[in-house]
């Protein structure tokens, strides 16, 4: 059997299938129901996360041989052949590979065709944005006024980028990127299908770093798992992801935090060289740290049962082991300036040297005074003044 990349393979069939896109979804299937399908729509939103998916599926669900329905059958013949693009009157364009004219002349001569199998001809143009300006002027007319029998899904993840004469002529569905949940419980499901085992922490850790895309989610997944060559019986653990994400080995981030706090300054760097040796880049570094910090923070302030807390998939052990070993005050101090470090990065200075800087100062925080338990004891010297005597 053919090897299918898992974003492929899972593709969502249905409207309940696609996680993440309720607002759209239910939107769509309402204007089936009530048969108020416009004739052009406009879904934007960033990559990867439905949209090319939920225009097949509005595809099969005008076409389906049960339709127009919310639940196409996905057997009938329009079904099978929309889900493998085969379908001869569901186009697909991709306007970042012919952003030229003629595809749209082409487009315009067979649009006005009665369509071969299905009851409309629907064109699935992905990426307008990349259009040129002599194509959309040649598909405008077209879209003013529509053969009855045709239908346009447009798809974009640069919505500003779109003409306004063509933004007013479409209805127009904000696709919006993944909440965390949502992409961990469909990683476990896949996950399970695959008979890959995964722990939660790293479930979590590959959702957080697509960064609300699923496709990114599912690739890493996909990786992960060619990574460790299908020997999945011990699972697929921490430093498989670490290895693919660049990420520093969950050991050595512990180890810096731990130096960091006992206030050895020079270990920390030693630490540093260790970790770039390994090659690590400093901004990967730093964005662990912060989420070490933060899981520290959470720990100290929630609890280790908190559920914010096992959604940053942190090594727990040593979150733990450093919370107890470090006041919240100076726990948010490290995390502020972390935070600060980030922002310098971005705004250019050298990434190492930030993290070398970073690192001494946190490191001597411990010599600094912990305001708040000297304002305690000083309180516990002098008792609070009495009401200041009426003046004379
Ligand atoms: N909301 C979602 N629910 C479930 N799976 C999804 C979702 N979004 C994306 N996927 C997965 O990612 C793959 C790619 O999704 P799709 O092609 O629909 O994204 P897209 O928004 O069109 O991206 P692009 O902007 O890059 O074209 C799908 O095959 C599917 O496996
Ligand atoms: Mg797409
Ligand atoms: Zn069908």
């Amino acid at each position: 059997m053919d090897y299918l990349v898992i974003a492929r393979k899972y593709r969502p069939q249905t409207f309940a299938d696609v996680s993440g896109q309720d607002v759209v979804a239910r939107t769509l299937t309402n204007a089936i129901t009530s048969n108020r399908v416009a004739h052009a729509y406009l879904f934007t939103g960033p990559r990867g996360v439905g949209k090319t998916s939920m225009a097949r599926i509005l595809a099969k669900a005008l076409t389906c041989v049960d339709g127009p329905t919310v639940t196409p059958c996905g057997i009938c013949e329009n079904c099978q052949m929309i889900a493998d693009s085969r379908h001869p009157d569901v186009v697909e364009i991709d306007a970042a590979r012919f952003s030229g004219v003629d595809a749209i002349r082409e487009l315009s001569d067979t649009a006005s065709f009665s369509p071969a199998l299905a009851r409309l001809r629907i064109y699935i143009l992905d990426e307008v944005h990349m259009l040129s300006t002599a194509a959309w002027n040649a598909l405008l007319k077209l879209l003013e006024e529509p053969p009855a029998h045709v239908r346009f899904i447009f798809a974009t993840t640069e919505v500003e980028k779109v003409l306004p004469t063509v933004l007013s002529r479409c209805q127009r569905f904000d696709f919006r990127a993944i909440g965390l949940e949502d992409i961990v419980t469909r990683l476990r499901a896949i996950a399970l299908k695959e008979q890959a085992t995964l722990s939660d922490a790293v479930l979590y850790r590959i959702a957080r770093a697509a960064g609300g895309g699923m496709r990114d989610a599912q690739t890493l997944l996909d990786q992960l798992i060619a990574v460790t060559d299908g020997t999945t019986a011990n699972g697929i653990d921490e430093a498989d992801l670490n290895l693919l994400l660049g990420a520093a080995r969950g050991q050595d981030l512990a180890t810096l935090v731990s130096h960091w706090l006992a206030g050895e300054a020079g270990a920390a760097l030693e630490m540093l060289e260790h970790t770039s040796a390994a090659g690590v880049a400093p901004a990967t570094l730093l964005d662990q740290l912060v989420d070490h910090v933060r899981a520290m923070l959470l720990f100290q302030a929630c609890g280790k049962e908190s559920a914010v807390l096992r959604r940053l998939g942190a090594d727990l052990v040593a979150v733990a082991a450093h919370a107890a070993a470090c006041t919240p005050e100076k726990t948010m101090r490290i995390c502020q300036l972390l935070i600060g470090s980030q922002q310098a990065m971005r705004q250019g200075v050298d990434p190492r040297l930030q993290l070398e800087l970073v690192s001494v100062r946190i490191a001597g925080l411990g010599q600094l005074v912990d305001v708040e338990n000297l304002l305690r004891r000083i309180e516990r010297l002098e008792p609070t003044p009495a009401a200041a005597p009426p003046r004379p």
